[in-house]
């Protein structure tokens, strides 16, 4: 089977790892993790930078972080992986399910039309509150989500929440590696321009540490806190004294000596990837009704992963065919994330003209992108793709 995106093994990874066994640091704490920590910040100029167990527990602890709490609001994505969504939903708030532009990263004018059209802000002891007219209750975050390695454009945006006080939270999850390339933002990483950013290195990332997070920000009394919150608040280690709630979301140093031999390959990866991209785009372009979406003109993509727009409507039967296909002949496909608006627990959840995202589910196809992916691979899923479209 071509795997949608597997791991790729080829640098110091077994060497970190043994030495981990060998000296004994197996679990959460090792020099690992701080080195692991240190390279990130390196890499993204974050100033800041903690690990956690996985990309979900950063997010929820970022929440937490910025002061979402019972009954708040946050702004997300309809189109996304489910999990910033429940991370809302962890804090005991609830989300605004928001469109997704053709790049797949929230649709940045219509949020704005919603800020100024469907909220208002307030002074509470001198501090802006901003209140959502529908519901009275306070919006107190965005997560934007730099989905399939695409930034989301940011320029705008980011002086409105200022104005309102609503913190910016970054999904960059799938994003590691994508910088802005023009506009206010420029040589920025995705992750570091809001108030907090959140990586993962799940195993089907472009890099990996087995499964991991990585909370990033500027801000040293924000990485200090989440240090404390995802380690069990602890405020006396010998006697157990806890003033807080925490939780035991810190990484392990075999999964931070993983992800650290990860990341010593990750321009290789990026480097591998974009040929990949640039393969598929001229294949699958010349197949008639399809094309592969392009990434923004403002950033340099990571190519996690490459969709295929279809350009006619197929029912749901059709296109669960057309995967079927592409399965029994040994390809993973998948189509994109079920619109978390209609998932069953998010049903009732206020939504904001979410057009786009109702065109691009159904009509794309996520395509196996790995960065070991030969061109010989590249050749038979597109001529399968040239079979059935
Ligand atoms: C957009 C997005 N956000 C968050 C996550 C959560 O990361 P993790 O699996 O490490 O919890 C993922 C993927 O796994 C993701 O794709």
């Amino acid at each position: 089977m071509i795997k949608l995106h597997e791991p790729f093994i080829s640098g110091n990874e077994w060497k970190y790892i043994k030495n981990c066994l060998d000296e004994g640091w197996v679990s959460s704490a090792g020099k690992y993790v701080d080195l692991f920590e240190k390279k990130i910040t390196k890499y993204t100029g974050a100033k800041h930078a903690v690990a956690c167990i996985n990309g979900t527990s950063a997010l929820q602890i970022s929440l937490r972080l910025v002061g979402v709490g019972t009954n708040d609001e946050v702004i997300v994505p309809s189109m996304t992986f489910i999990s910033p969504v429940n991370a809302i939903n962890y804090n005991n708030a609830k989300p605004i399910f928001m469109d997704n532009d053709d790049y797949y990263t929230i649709d940045v004018n219509k949020t704005i039309e919603f800020l100024n059209k469907k909220t208002r802000t307030i002074l509470r002891k001198k501090i802006p509150i901003t209140i959502n007219k529908k519901t009275g209750n306070h919006i107190v975050a965005l997560i934007v989500v730099h989905l399939f390695g695409n930034a989301t454009k940011l320029d705008k945006l980011i002086d409105l929440c200022r104005t309102k006080n609503i913190s910016i939270i970054e999904d960059a999850a799938e994003s590691i590696g994508t910088f802005y390339k023009s506009g206010r933002f420029r040589n920025k990483h995705t992750g570091t321009v809001g108030k907090i950013g959140c990586l993962s290195f799940n195993g089907n990332k472009i890099i990996t540490a087995g499964g991991g997070g990585m909370i990033l920000t500027n801000n040293l009394k924000i990485a200090k806190k989440a240090k404390y919150l995802t380690t069990q608040a602890k405020d006396d280690p010998i006697n157990y004294v806890h003033n807080d709630i925490g939780y035991n979301f810190r990484l392990s140093n075999i999964q931070a000596a993983l992800g650290l031999a990860q990341l010593e390959s990750l321009p290789e990866y990026i480097r591998k990837k974009k040929i990949i991209h640039e393969i598929y785009r001229n294949k699958i372009d010349k197949i008639k009704g399809l094309r592969i979406s392009r990434t923004s003109h403002f950033s340099k993509c990571n190519y996690w992963l490459n969709i295929i727009e279809i350009d006619k409507k197929l029912s749901k039967k059709d296109f669960l065919k057309k995967i079927q296909y592409l399965y029994n002949n040994g390809i993973e496909a998948r189509p994109l994330w079920y619109p978390n608006h209609l998932q069953k627990k998010y049903k009732k959840c206020q939504t904001y003209k979410l057009h786009n995202v109702k065109k691009i589910y159904q009509s794309r196809l996520c395509l196996p992108s790995s960065s070991q992916l030969t061109k010989k691979q590249q050749d038979f899923i597109c001529q399968k793709l040239n079979n059935i479209f």
